[in-house]
């Protein structure tokens, strides 16, 4: 029996950290073992708001799938397929004719829109083509006829638009020809910055994959902790705490359990408690960050990859878009 398929993008619009790595790419790489899976670089959405520098944009893409790779996500037996957006015209073909289709208002609505908006307020994004983002993203979906899209919570909105727009388009044209896709809630934890808020690249507050371990070193020692330990004296509560779902990620299961204890007795500083952790993080991102190194230097072999993955990318699509035009009589 086929397999069903998963499909994910990422716009390529900066490198990667711990945020990424946890709650993006570790998810993607599991799923392989499961499904049929097309991971690719969303260059074109990336380009709704960088639209005026465009170099980073392409510059970044190279690097994002350096770091997939490195995560595991594209290699190995089950490996997923990787491809870049614009090199698959045909997501723009069905973009453009699921366009008729949209009403205004699902697009005006969409809270992530209105979010980005104010969010984004500086990359004057008040176009056409930001507007239109869930459609593009609709059209990348429904072209794999993927089942299943891993995403997180902010995106469930462009999910339900891209239901609404498959199931439009099959009642308009009066065939099953889209696949309404289901979302598979990235369940991990947000991992905290070292502000304690989301870790991101707009914050400035992120630990990189490219990291050395003397930054890691220097960003762990500045991380926020549980505030209620002003003094090494107060007692804290490792669930309040920034740095303690990293110490979940990387240090073994019996320090776990001990820092948790001593924290509560207040018999643990901070600054002993992140020698730990900066131990045991630099240890266990050395093999990522190894096979990082090695497919910088060969990016050839990357481009190998992405480059096959597009093929069979293409291929995918193209089958859907003779069903789609047949369907609307073209
Ligand atoms: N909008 C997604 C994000 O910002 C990226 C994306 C573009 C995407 N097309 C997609 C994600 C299709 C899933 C499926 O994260
Ligand atoms: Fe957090 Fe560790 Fe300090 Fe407890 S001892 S508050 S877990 S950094």
């Amino acid at each position: 029996m086929d397999k069903k398929r998963v499909l994910s993008g990422m716009r390529p619009t900066g490198k990667s950290h711990l945020g990424h790595l946890h709650g993006i790419f570790e998810n993607w790489r599991s799923l392989q073992d499961t499904y049929e899976c097309f991971y690719f670089a969303a260059d074109w959405h990336a380009l709704t708001s960088e639209y005026k520098n465009p170099e980073i944009v392409g510059e970044n893409i190279w690097e994002m799938f350096v770091d997939m790779l490195s995560a595991g996500v594209g290699t190995g037996k089950n490996a997923g397929h990787l491809f870049i957006q614009s090199h698959v015209k045909e997501h723009a073909e069905l973009f453009l004719l699921l366009s008729m289709i949209t009403p205004l208002g699902w697009l005006e609505r969409n809270p992530t829109y209105k979010e980005l908006m104010l969010e984004l307020k500086e990359k004057e994004i008040h176009t056409y083509g930001f507007l239109g983002y869930p459609v593009l993203q609709a059209a990348d979906i429904v072209i794999y006829k993927a089942q299943y899209v891993p995403v997180g919570k902010d995106q469930l909105p462009h999910l339900e638009i891209t239901r609404e727009i498959a199931r439009r388009f099959n009642f308009l044209y009066g065939k099953n020809v889209l696949l309404p896709p289901d979302a598979l809630l990235t369940e991990a934890a947000a991992l905290g910055g070292l502000d304690g808020r989301k870790m991101s690249k707009s914050y400035g507050n992120a630990i990189y994959l490219a990291d050395s371990p003397e930054e890691i070193k220097e960003k762990i020692s500045r991380m926020v902790t549980d505030t209620r330990r002003a003094r090494k004296t107060d007692p804290g509560e490792p669930s309040d705490c920034n740095l303690y779902p990293f110490h979940r990620l990387y240090s073994p299961k019996a320090l776990q359990d001990q820092i948790a204890e001593e924290c509560r007795k207040a018999s643990i500083g901070c600054v002993q408690c992140k020698r730990y952790l900066t131990k045991y993080l630099i240890e266990g991102i050395a093999p990522v960050q190894e096979r990082r190194a090695y497919y910088l230097s060969h990016l050839n072999e990357v481009k190998e990859i992405v480059h096959t993955g597009t093929e069979k990318a293409r291929q995918v699509a193209r089958k859907t878009m003779e069903d789609v035009r047949n369907a609307i009589g073209f």
